[in-house]
């Protein structure tokens, strides 16, 4: 038999001076006369609160999932789902999880009480409880209940805005390194998108490659710093149409490690007037993965896998994998725009270009990561091609 819900909402008068806390309480207790006489105590008392009582655990835990519940007030004994299971659904459940619960039980019983409290019950009361006492545990049980409520909305207020600021920084940081990206490439390119190219590149084959996404992320926002160290090479130099004498080759060269140089730095005038303590943290804290990926890539994207590449002819596994897939990724951007020297190559071109680099420049694995990638790589380039090559590429040979 359906048990009977009497009583629905009782909106009482707050004008007890000892009971300040309103609250909104489900009475739960399979006897009928125990709810007919909390009900008509609660009200002689003029509390403060909605009482709603339920002679049904069942309905009364279809109630609390329903509706904004502050304090559950439950006997353990009773059919269907006793006090104890429909403590523990409370608990269980994230929508009900904090709702403060009052278990009164007629037993002497000390290892149900331990269990209880170990459920999670805010507080236990042993039947017959005086009306004084019950009143005192309920107002103190929703008094906590709501300095809980205000401490989580409080947390809740803080992670927004802690999630808020460090995506400011993020998005600040992210800006700061495609700018500085951007002015080293105005020293060798007008116009164009070489450095976001290579980031879209590079991921494509991180992804290809099955790395952590960390460490894709880590890729695509430090790939745009790969030439860096173009900043330190005369403009007259890198812009030269036709080719270069040994020597501006070799002062070009020098961009790896002018831009491993620039990475590693640190700016100990620059530190002081920013403050001791934040030179202090840094000194303690973990080396930033960014910049360090970035003087990785900057000083290791021209090694060859053979080890006939440069600054330090470093070969095969030696050479960090940031720097053997950036390789692949700037020489296919650089064969795919046209240059002072040369016109933009065909995809088709290029691409047989990265394959015949395959295990002499390049790591034969990136070298499949990025064939395998084709579709989203062509993507990336008809998105962000240069508008000399829009207009004028070369044609692929057939
Ligand atoms: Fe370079
Ligand atoms: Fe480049």
């Amino acid at each position: 038999m359906v048990s009977t819900l009497f009583n629905p909402v009782k909106t009482l008068i707050p004008n007890s001076a000892s009971l300040q806390c309103a609250g909104r309480i489900v009475f739960v207790d399979d006897d009928l006369d125990i709810l007919k006489a909390m009900e008509r105590m609660l009200r002689s008392r003029q509390v403060p609160w909605n009482v709603k009582y339920f002679s049904s655990s069942v309905e009364a835990w279809g109630f609390v999932q329903r509706n904004c519940v502050d304090l559950v007030i439950s006997d353990v004994s009773m059919p269907h789902m006793n006090g104890l299971e429909l403590l523990r659904r409370l608990r269980d459940n994230p929508t009900t999880r904090n709702v403060a619960v009052l278990i009164m039980t007629g037993l002497e019983d000390d290892a149900l009480e331990r269990q209880v409290l170990e459920f999670g019950a805010t507080d236990l009361l042993c039947k017959p409880v005086r009306t004084d006492l019950l009143i005192a545990r309920i107002s103190s049980s929703l008094k906590l209940k709501q300095a809980h409520d205000q401490l989580r909305q409080q947390n809740e207020r803080l992670e927004r805005m802690v999630t808020e600021r460090t995506r400011q920084l993020e998005d600040s940081r992210t800006e700061i390194v495609l700018r500085l990206a951007k002015a080293a490439e105005l020293q060798d390119e007008e116009t164009g998108h070489h450095v976001l190219r290579v980031a879209c590149y590079s991921r494509i084959i991180a992804r290809a490659l099955c790395l952590p996404v960390d460490f894709q992320e880590s890729l695509f926002l430090a790939a745009p710093l790969h030439d860096l160290g173009k900043l330190g090479i005369p403009a007259a130099i890198l812009k030269k149409p036709g080719s270069l004498t040994d020597e501006e080759r070799s002062i070009v060269q020098g961009h790896c490690k002018i831009g491993e140089r620039l990475l590693s730095e640190q700016c100990p005038l620059f530190e002081h007037w920013l403050g001791r303590n934040v030179t202090a943290a840094r000194v303690k804290s973990e080396p930033d993965v960014l910049l360090r990926t970035a003087r990785e890539i900057a000083a290791t994207h021209h090694e060859w896998w053979n080890g006939r590449g440069y600054p330090r002819g470093l070969a095969g596994e030696a050479i960090p994998l940031t720097g053997r897939i950036v390789a692949v990724a700037d020489v296919f951007d650089a064969l795919t725009s046209p240059r002072p020297y040369k016109p933009a190559f065909s995809l088709d071109r290029s691409v047989a270009i990265i394959r015949e680099g395959d295990g002499t420049q390049f790591d034969p694995q990136v070298v499949r990561a990025f064939l395998d990638s084709m579709d989203e790589i062509e993507e990336v380039y008809l998105q962000l091609r240069m508008p000399d090559s829009n207009s004028k590429p070369e044609m692929a040979a057939t």
